[in-house]
């Protein structure tokens, strides 16, 4: 039987998001070709700031359509801050395929690795290992709102919050599935309804609703500023987390904080509607101050393409990429892993070695 090919878009970006994607899907074909998964690649040079300075934009005018026929876009990273303003890079084209694709879930694993330091202390790999589902489309971050008197003193600022029962509902319904389908099946809302008091009781009273279709989930809420100091003191209490844009947008930064160098953690955004192109891409951003010399740790690309095999369905593909990336950190040779995790090897030698392993592993 032959397969229709799952078509991937490959855009590396700027700096070492142009570095660090070779090995990304140097790994994903090696785990392709072992486990017979029809993977199409396609590369695509936009949104990237070199095709800004070429073009006077990030994108061509017809993006959407070149990218809305692939399942999946692989990016690495944008920016180039001495050459095009952040605002200009991130939002003409990060944010708009966050946007235009409606990828309304933005999923992020903390999980402790072998080998790798934790800057938390005492903390041994399996103590700490959740996902953050995060809100990605509205929330805190709308743009209703307006100035009024400026420049007076009566100068005056609103920046409104939006939570639709829609937005709302399908972001828990998502984060309850995925807490269903964990071991330990717990989720953990995080609120601050003490404090904001139309919005976030709204969000609470829509936890409480959501929870009745999922009686096996065990379910607990914190309020935010407690929620990030319990990040810190007792990682291992969490299973998965579900928060709105801006709470899930600073425990995504703080939970792989907690879990050692931003340069091995990776991300999703997802439509899990299957209408739009999922994205998936490192944490990390185009790393300015250490482009072009090969130091980059290409560990958060490789993880991200294991992330999109799952999304897939693509399981024991993904069991695979994933035990190799656990078992090179876990070796962490010197000569292998990069300087950012106290090696001197490069992210050629580090890319190399994750996809010897998956070959050696599959
Ligand atoms: P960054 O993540 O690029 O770098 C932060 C620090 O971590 C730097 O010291 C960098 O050398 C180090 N680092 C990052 N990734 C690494 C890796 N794979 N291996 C080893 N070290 C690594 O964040 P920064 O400096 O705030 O932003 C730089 C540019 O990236 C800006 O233009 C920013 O807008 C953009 N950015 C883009 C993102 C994206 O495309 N999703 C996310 C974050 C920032
Ligand atoms: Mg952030």
């Amino acid at each position: 039987m032959t397969r229709a090919p799952l078509k991937i878009a490959v855009v590396p970006g700027d700096g070492i998001g142009v570095e660090v994607m070779p090995y990304g899907v140097q790994c994903l074909k090696t785990v392709a070709s072992i486990f017979d998964i029809p993977l199409q690649f396609e590369s695509f040079d936009f949104a990237s700031c070199d095709y800004y300075q070429k073009h006077g934009a990030m994108m061509p005018d017809d993006w959407k359509k070149t990218l809305l026929p692939f399942d999946a876009i692989y990016f690495g990273a944008v920016g180039m801050p001495d050459i095009v303003p952040d605002d200009v890079s991130l939002w003409g084209s990060l944010l708009k395929f966050r946007r235009e694709f409606d990828q309304y879930i933005n999923l992020r694993p903390c999980r402790l690795m072998p080998g790798v330091r934790c800057p938390l202390a005492g903390r041994k790999p399996g103590d700490i290992d959740f996902w953050i589902v995060r809100e990605n489309t509205e929330g805190e971050y709308s743009s209703i709102g307006g100035k009024i008197f400026e420049g007076t003193d009566r100068e005056t600022v609103i920046q409104e919050t939006v939570m639709t029962r829609v937005g709302v509902d399908r972001v828990l319904r998502y984060a309850f599935e995925l807490a269903q389908s964990r071991p330990r099946k717990r989720l953990t809302s995080a609120t601050k309804s003490n404090g904001i008091s139309i919005t976030m009781p709204y969000w609470d009273t829509r936890v409480v609703e959501m929870a009745k279709n999922y009686p096996d989930v065990a379910l607990d809420k914190y309020h935010i500023d407690i929620l990030t100091a319990h990040f810190v003191q007792k990682p291992n209490m969490f299973d998965v987390i579900v928060g709105s844009n801006l709470f899930g947008d600073i425990l995504s930064d703080l939970g792989p904080a907690c879990t050692g160098t931003i340069g091995i953690a990776p991300s999703g955004n997802i439509n899990p509607d299957g209408k739009f192109p999922s994205l998936f891409e490192p944490v990390h951003g185009s790393a300015p101050d250490i482009a072009g010399k090969g130091l980059a740790n290409p560990v958060g690309m490789i993880w991200a393409g294991q992330m999109m095999l799952e999304h897939f369905g693509y399981k024991d593909a993904a069991a695979v990429m994933l035990k190799a990336i656990e078992n090179v950190l876990a070796r962490s040779e010197p000569d292998v892993v990069t300087r950012d995790m106290g090696g001197n090897g490069t992210t050629k030698s580090f890319g190399e070695a994750v996809a010897g392993e998956i070959a050696s592993l599959g």
